[in-house]
């Protein structure tokens, strides 16, 4: 694997490819991280990892200096899973040279909701970061895991309305046993704040659970979930079912009628926010 700091030397070392897959992430790798790698080798080759933590999608309050950085680590675990053939790690002054004043802004109804409204400027940031990588890296494909629900349906748009080459082939949440989405932010959950995070994912299997069964009261359901979090020591910003396709609300007979749902959630755990959600 070659690891490359600028974009010159990664242009240099794809030259030619025509079917790139591509894994964007902000390192910290763990094993949700190398299925993404795994997924990109079964859709092209050769597979092309960036490491890079970007600013543009933390808010002022966020953890972006506490966000963990561990590229020799990280450079570790991808050599010997031996599948990523250049890993483009650039430096801040590389990808931001610049005052990076041009941006990517989603759409209102989808930028600013759930995540969006809890982190304002997070899309922004994302879609810019996601922009200039495929600029590098000019993958075919590119792979998303789906604990970043929203965020995948956002990069998957900012494609299509741009025409971009790159098709998004999404990645199922990978889990712990114990049902924890994988996170690089579970690492600063305590001893008993680990013990405690599964329930998330058990509240979104109950919320699942109840519209299985036919309950359409997704007001009841909602606040239900959200106490029983909140209960639990929870603070929670949202947990909400929303359509698969466009991630509106959906009407009660919406629901009713079996159209295809997402339940949606974050909530902090002392100082750490965790999202999850499941599709239904
Ligand atoms: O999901 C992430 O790790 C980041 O949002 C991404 C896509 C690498 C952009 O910085």
């Amino acid at each position: 694997m070659k690891v490359v700091r600028s974009i010159e030397e990664l242009r240099d070392q794809l030259r030619g490819q025509n079917r790139i897959a591509f894994v964007p992430t902000m390192g910290n790798l763990h094993a949700a991280h190398l299925s993404l790698m795994q997924m990109a080798h079964q859709h092209g080759d050769p597979v092309v990892a960036s490491i890079f933590v970007n600013r543009l999608q933390f808010g002022p309050n966020e953890d972006f200096d506490k966000y963990p950085r561990t590229l020799q680590e990280d450079i570790d675990k991808l050599q010997r899973q031996n599948t990523v053939y250049v890993l483009f790690a650039p430096t801040e002054a590389e990808m931001y040279p610049e005052p990076q004043s041009y941006r990517v802004n989603p759409p209102h109804d989808l930028g600013d909701i759930l995540e969006g409204e809890f982190r304002p400027g997070f899309f922004v940031g994302v879609t810019t970061v996601v922009l200039k990588l495929f600029s590098c890296v000019q993958p075919r494909v590119a792979v998303f895991g789906k604990k970043d629900y929203q965020q995948l349906m956002i990069v998957r748009n900012m494609c299509r309305q741009f025409a971009l080459p790159t098709e998004i082939v999404a990645h199922e949440t990978v889990r712990e046993p114990d049902g924890l989405a994988m996170s690089s932010r579970n690492r600063f959950l305590s001893e008993a704040e680990r013990k405690e995070a599964p329930r998330l994912f058990r509240v979104l299997n109950e919320v699942r659970d109840r519209l299985r069964a036919g309950d359409t009261d997704l007001p009841a359901i909602e606040h239900d979930a959200q106490r029983e979090l909140a209960a639990a020591g929870w603070k929670v910003d949202y947990v909400s079912v929303r359509r698969q396709m466009d991630l509106k609300a959906p009407g009660a007979e919406q629901v009713a009628a079996g159209q295809a749902l997402a339940v949606l959630a974050a909530a902090k755990l002392g100082a750490t926010r965790l999202i999850d959600n499941l599709e239904v």
